[in-house]
């Protein structure tokens, strides 16, 4: 029985690292740590380090590491439970007993798996013996080698009775073998086997024990595929295939990809694509989303080329939407259509999987397409239906800074597509057409759009400031996507060279492509509002005027953020969320807005 997390922190909590391991070493302070002879390889000078905030001790010589546990494990050769045993005594604290019932269903569960691996031992054999020819012809003409049918124990369930003949036995009755969903009752007392006739695939769970099995009809026939029921062992909700297989790829090559089925995690790893699972015949649900971020953060999800999985992918995108994190994410592939993984690699090699895997759409990318594509917008009510819709969807994410990026993410788009002016009337969308009021925008956004003008004329004229704000600059968004390529362009620039003067600053631009974007705001009538911004004018003129317009965009991403803090506690007065827009509040309201520029004695270097 394993022992409660809690107990075991407590246990940590209880016991000081340092005084438990100065009773076999001798220990000097050092700063926040201790330091002292290694106990574990013999030494002269001391690399081994106790530190009481961490909790763990570590050797430099040798990397001997762990925690209180670890360290009694370790010395006194103690296994697990025995050191937690030895150390709750010391602490005086009562280890917990498991109750009857806890025990008892700790037994249960390992007679289920004796029963589910004596079964997946059987299935492998009987593909291997002449009653497996059709099966194995059948596996070798999908193209699956014997190593890949040994590596994921494929076997062969024969028709009848056999599997229940053959393992009920005094210590395997078959009231297990039920349970474990291997044998069924008949209404007459007779019993007979779940599967018959068909390839098996055993499931693992995360530690590689077999727990369930999917059996796959031989060619043609329905049902196609059959799976175990639940079972104490396998709740398919919590289960992914190929998860025990896909983990150490997945780690090393910080990636994981989710196909659809058996066969495709099966011949994607025979591809030399070990990284990949599939959830068992139902969509990704939280638990599954949960499982596969710890394996890699932007999980690929593969989804067939047709309505269905069109739908598909929307599901499981709004799904993870309240789980996202920073960092945290999913990607999406979309199959050509008619293919799945499994044809695709066997067709054209897993060169084929990497293409679809390197276009694969964002999170964002999806949300923004199914709310968008095919539905026309010419309109101000359809729009706003638009923005709702998306408002709706953002507000489900749980984590406040991502949601913060998407609401800005979807305004930027939703601005894109109401038509800023760019030249060669590239505004695709069906706003395009839309009058020109609706494309100027109302005063706020006139105004909001003339100061990130005035913003982006002022650097460019004088780039010496992009450098003296770099960080500060690192904050503003810019909503025009023409204009917000410019303006990443510039601050990429003046990284590479700090001292570029305006003229080459200018020409690297437009060798970036952005000239177009460039030319335009050159040409704005924005010199007539700014003349701070000319390049004539003189640089503390440019500076004081370009502060005061980054400090007013800074000041409008922070009361968007305020904004937001207070509609998450509306919707959810929770106090946490509390909490959160407390923090943001006093983080305005003190003294100043939070907006610092960089002192006078700071940029005398430039
Ligand atoms: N599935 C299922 N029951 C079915 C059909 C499908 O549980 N009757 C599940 C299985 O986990 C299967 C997955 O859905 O692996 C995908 O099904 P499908 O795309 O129909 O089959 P493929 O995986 O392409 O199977 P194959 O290539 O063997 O035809
Ligand atoms: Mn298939």
């Amino acid at each position: 029985m394993p022992f409660p997390p809690q107990f075991l922190d407590e246990l940590r909590a209880r016991i000081r690292l340092s005084d438990q391991i100065g009773r076999r070493v001798k220990l000097t302070r050092r700063g926040r740590e201790f330091v002292g002879l290694c106990p574990f390889h013999s030494e002269k000078t001391p690399s081994f380090t106790v530190s009481d905030d961490k909790g763990f001790f570590h050797c430099f010589g040798c990397g001997a590491h762990g925690d209180v546990i670890g360290f009694a494990m370790q010395s006194a050769h103690l296994s697990f439970p025995d050191a937690v045993a030895q150390l709750a005594a010391e602490a005086g604290l009562e280890v917990p007993v498991a109750t009857p019932e806890e025990r008892a269903r700790e037994q249960r569960r390992a007679g289920l798996l004796e029963a589910t691996e004596a079964a997946c031992g059987f299935y492998e054999r009987m593909l291997r013996s002449a009653e497996g020819d059709a099966a194995r012809a059948y596996l070798a003409g999908r193209g699956l080698t014997d190593e890949t049918i040994s590596r994921f124990r494929l076997g062969f369930a024969p028709g009848g009775n056999r599997l229940g003949a053959e393992l009920t036995s005094a210590e395997m009755p078959e009231s297990l073998l039920i349970e474990a969903g291997l044998v069924r009752r008949r209404d007459d007392g007779g019993s007979y086997d779940f599967f018959r006739g068909r390839v098996i695939f055993p499931i693992t769970d995360h530690r590689g024990r077999v727990v369930a099995f999917g059996g796959r009809i031989i060619g043609d026939g329905e049902p196609k595929y059959l799976n175990s029921p639940d079972t104490p062992l396998f709740d398919k909700r919590r289960t992914l295939y190929g998860l025990a297989t896909a983990r150490s790829a997945a780690h090393e090559k910080g990636r994981i990809i989710v196909t659809e089925g058996y066969m495709d995690v099966i011949a994607l790893a025979q591809a030399g694509l070990a990284e990949a699972v599939a959830p068992l015949g139902t969509a990704l649900t939280e638990s599954h989303l949960h499982m596969l971020w710890r394996l890699a953060a932007e999980p690929v999800l593969c989804f067939d080329g047709d309505p269905a999985g069109a739908r598909a992918a929307v599901r499981a995108a709004e799904r993870a939407l309240p789980l996202l994190a920073p960092e945290r994410s999913l990607a999406f592939v979309t199959l050509p259509a008619g293919e799945d993984p499994d044809s695709l690699v066997r067709a054209h090699g897993p060169a084929a999987i990497e293409r679809l895997v390197a276009g694969a759409r964002t999170l964002a990318e999806v949300i923004w397409t199914t709310q968008v594509e095919g539905r026309d917008l010419g309109t101000p009510e359809r729009l706003a239906g638009l923005e709702q819709r998306l408002d709706d969807l953002v507000s489900s994410i749980a984590d406040r800074k991502v949601q913060f990026r998407y609401r800005a993410h979807f305004r930027n788009r939703l601005r894109d597509l109401t038509g800023w002016r760019r030249r060669g009337g590239g505004a695709a969308a069906p706003g395009a057409g839309a009058p020109s009021t609706l494309r100027r925008g109302s005063g706020k956004a006139a105004l909001d759009r003339r100061r990130e003008q005035a913003l982006l004329a002022t650097i460019i004229n004088h780039p010496a400031l992009i450098d003296e704000h770099a960080e500060m600059l690192a904050m503003v968004e810019i909503g025009d996507p023409a204009r917000a390529g410019l303006f990443r362009d510039a601050v990429a620039a003046c990284g590479d060279d700090p001292d570029i003067d305006s003229e080459r600053l200018k020409n690297q631009i437009i060798e970036r492509g952005n000239g177009e974007a460039l030319g335009e705001l050159l040409e704005a009538d924005i010199f007539v509002h700014a003349a701070f911004a000319r390049v004539d004018a003189e640089l503390d003129d440019a500076r004081a005027g370009f502060r005061e317009v980054l400090a007013h965009s800074l000041r409008r991403m922070r009361e968007e953020e305020v904004r937001l803090a207070r509609d998450n506690f509306v919707n959810d007065p929770s106090d946490e969320n509390w909490r959160k827009m407390e923090a943001l509040q006093a983080e305005t309201v003190a003294g100043s807005d939070g907006i610092m520029f960089p002192a006078e004695h700071e940029r005398q270097r430039y």
